[in-house]
C-alpha cells in the first residue's frame, strides 16, 4: 500500500495513474475534509472500467498512512504564473516539515517520496527531519524534466518519443542541466542528428516547459502525476529503474549537504545506488552552479 499526502490536482492525478496501471492500493490524505474522500470515491467508481479491484481510500487523518511502503508528499502551494519554484519555499517548508513529522510517527519504515516544490530543497528538509537512511528519501527531481527533454528532441526530429533516451541533472528549476552528451535516439547521439542551434532551442524549451504549462492552465498535472506513478512502480516492483532523482549527496559529485537530481538506480530499497558520471568540464560547472542555487535556497529557509 502507498499513501499520497495532498489530494489536489497532482496528488489525485498520481493516485489515478497508480490505480490505472494497477501498481498499488492508495490512501489519499488531505487536510481538506471532503477533498480526499471525494477524489477516492470518484476513482472507485471508475475502477470497473480500468479493471482495478484494489482499494482507494480518501481521508483527512494522517495516521491512515500507517503501514505504507511509500509515502508521497505532494501537499503545499503550487506555482502560479510569474512565480519561481523557490518563491514557494518558506510556506512549503513549514508544510513539509509538519507532514514528515507525522508520517514518521505512523509509518516509520516507509520510503518518503517528495514532490512539493522547490523539490530539491524540500527533499533535503525531509532527509533532515526524518533522520531516515538517505536511500529512503528522494524527490521527483529531473524525471519530469527528462520526459520534457525527450519530448522536444522527438518533436524536433519527428521520431518516436519512445526511441529517445536522455538525461537531465541538477536543480528541478531554471538551472537544470540537460545532458546533451548523454542523449540519443536508439543509440545515435543527438549531436549526430541535430545542429547546435536546434539543440540549444530544445534545451531552452525544456527549461521553460513547466512554466509554459502553468501560464496556460495554472498548473502542471498530467506529467507530474504519471511521473509519481512511474517512481512508485520502480520501488514497489523493485524494478531498478535508472532515473535522475533528487538525492541527498554525501560526497558524490563532490557535493554534500544538498539534495539535487543525479542519476540513480531506483528500486525496492528506494535509492539502490547513485551513478557517478564523469562530466565534461563545462557541464560540471553548470551542475555546480545548480548545486549552489539549491544550497543558497536551503540556507535562506526561515526555521
Ligand atoms: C513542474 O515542473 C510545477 O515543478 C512542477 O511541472
Amino acid at each position: 500500500m502507498i499513501s499520497i499526502v495532498g489530494a489536489g490536482r497532482v496528488g489525485s492525478a498520481a493516485a489515478f495513474n497508480i490505480l490505472r496501471f494497477r501498481i498499488s492500493d492508495v490512501v489519499l490524505v488531505d487536510i481538506a475534509e471532503n477533498l480526499a474522500k471525494g477524489e477516492a470515491l470518484d476513482m472507485m467508481q471508475a475502477s470497473p472500467a480500468i479493471e482495478f479491484d484494489g482499494e482507494v481510500v480518501g481521508t483527512n487523518d494522517i495516521s491512515d498512512v500507517e503501514g505504507s511502503e511509500v509515502v508521497v508528499i505532494v501537499a503545499g502551494l503550487g506555482r502560479k504564473p510569474g512565480m519561481t519554484r523557490i518563491n514557494l519555499m518558506n510556506e512549503n517548508a513549514r508544510i513539509v516539515k509538519s507532514i514528515v513529522k507525522e508520517v514518521i510517527k505512523h509509518s516509520p519504515d516507509c520510503k518518503l517520496m517528495v514532490v512539493t516544490n522547490p523539490v530539491d530543497v524540500m527533499t533535503y528538509i525531509a532527509c533532515k527531519i526524518s533522520g531516515f537512511e538517505r536511500n529512503r528519501v528522494f524527490g521527483m527531481g529531473n524525471i519530469l524534466d527528462t520526459l520534457r527533454f525527450r519530448s522536444y528532441i522527438a518533436m524536433e526530429l519527428n521520431v518516436s518519443r519512445e526511441d529517445v533516451r536522455a538525461l537531465v541533472i541538477g536543480e528541478h528549476g531554471d538551472s537544470m542541466v540537460p545532458l546533451v552528451d548523454h542523449s540519443s535516439v536508439s543509440g545515435i547521439p543527438i549531436k549526430d542528428l541535430l545542429k547546435p542551434d536546434q539543440i540549444e532551442k530544445i534545451v531552452q524549451s525544456t527549461r521553460a516547459s513547466g512554466i509554459e504549462v502553468i501560464n496556460l492552465k495554472g498548473a502542471t498535472t498530467h506529467a507530474p502525476g504519471v511521473v509519481i506513478a512511474i517512481m512508485v512502480d520502480a520501488v514497489l516492483r523493485g524494478r531498478n529503474r535508472v532515473m535522475s532523482v533528487s538525492t541527498c549527496l554525501n560526497g558524490e559529485y563532490g557535493q554534500s549537504h544538498v539534495s539535487i537530481g543525479v542519476p540513480v538506480v531506483l528500486g525496492r530499497h528506494g535509492i539502490e545506488r547513485i551513478l557517478q558520471l564523469s562530466l565534461h568540464p563545462d557541464t560540471q560547472r553548470q551542475f555546480e552552479n545548480s548545486v549552489s542555487i539549491v544550497k543558497s535556497a536551503i540556507n535562506r529557509i526561515r526555521s
